[in-house]
């Protein structure tokens, strides 16, 4: 394999005037584990939904395991192995919520059409189990709280196996105690714990999350954004002494990220 195992190159994204992402470039190894974080509005959404396929970029490349992925539809990219949260979740609603999960494993196109429904399954009740809402899988989406549809979410991605999760603030909604229990769990499936039947070799996890008390606790490197562009990537205890980070966070008027864990990512 020629080239990093995940990077975009001069990543943009304009909505009218604004430029969201501004010839962002990044690259990361199969083994990390890495943070986004930035003030509000600084372009962290906008860089997942590129990547997942959800936005189309005006220009820059995307590449995976040695292939550009750029011009790929979003079952495509699930399909190479990639899978993301999105910000927003509308599960259907009518569906018992592990139908929910089930429905990225048995979509037309996906992965592995022969080990069909029993395998499948099985992976979406692991995965359920493993965001601690499986008592809950025949029960309509309709009845989870904001903090659940987040479990969800997570739950949907993992139960697909990628090589790269992306998640956009998994941590949304739930207490502090849910909060480090869950992030516990995203470091402990890096690091490649089994779950169940979920037989992941541990993906590398790219986290938009505000907790940054919990992520900061779980990620080795930390990219910082701010008005779409990239303007500090180290080790946690780098990236929250850099001047920089800290002036975009002061300037935003929220606070600085060795502060309260509530600081807005
Ligand atoms: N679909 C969209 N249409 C227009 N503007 C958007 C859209 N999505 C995001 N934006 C704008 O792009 C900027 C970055 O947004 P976003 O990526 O959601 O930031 P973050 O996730 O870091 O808070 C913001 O100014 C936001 O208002
Ligand atoms: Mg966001």
């Amino acid at each position: 394999m020629t080239g990093p195992f995940f990077g975009v190159e001069r990543l943009t994204k304009r909505f009218g005037g604004l430029t969201a992402v501004n010839e962002v470039s990044f690259t990361l190894a199969r083994e990390e584990i890495v943070g986004l974080i930035g003030p509000n509005g600084a372009g962290k959404t906008t860089l997942l939904r590129l990547i997942t396929k959800i936005l189309k970029p005006d220009s820059g490349r995307i590449v995976f395991n040695g292939e550009e992925i750029t011009a790929l539809r979003p079952w495509e990219v699930v399909e190479r192995g990639i899978a993301g949260t999105f910000q927003n979740m509308r599960p259907f609603r009518h569906l018992p919520i592990i139908a929910n999960v089930m429905v990225p494993l048995v979509a037309p196109r996906g992965r592995r059409r022969g080990e069909w429904v029993k395998s499948v399954e099985a992976k979406a009740m692991d995965a359920l189990e493993f965001v601690g809402i499986s008592d809950m899988a025949l029960e309509p989406a309709s009845a989870l709280s904001q903090g659940d549809l987040k479990r969800l979410e997570v739950a949907r991605a993992i139960a697909t196996e990628p090589e790269l999760l992306l998640l956009d603030e998994p941590l949304g909604g739930l207490n502090p105690a849910e909060s480090e229990l869950l992030a516990k769990s995203i470091r402990r499936l890096h690091k490649g714990g089994r779950f169940g039947r979920l037989h992941s070799e541990g993906p590398a996890v790219l986290m938009i999350e505000h907790k940054l008390k919990e992520l900061m606790s779980i990620v080795d490197r930390v990219i910082v954004v701010d008005y779409g562009e990239i303007i500090a990537d180290g080790s946690p205890a780098e990236v929250v002494k850099n001047p920089k980070v800290i002036e975009a966070y002061l300037g935003s008027s929220h606070e600085a990220p060795g502060g309260s864990e509530h600081a807005v990512a």
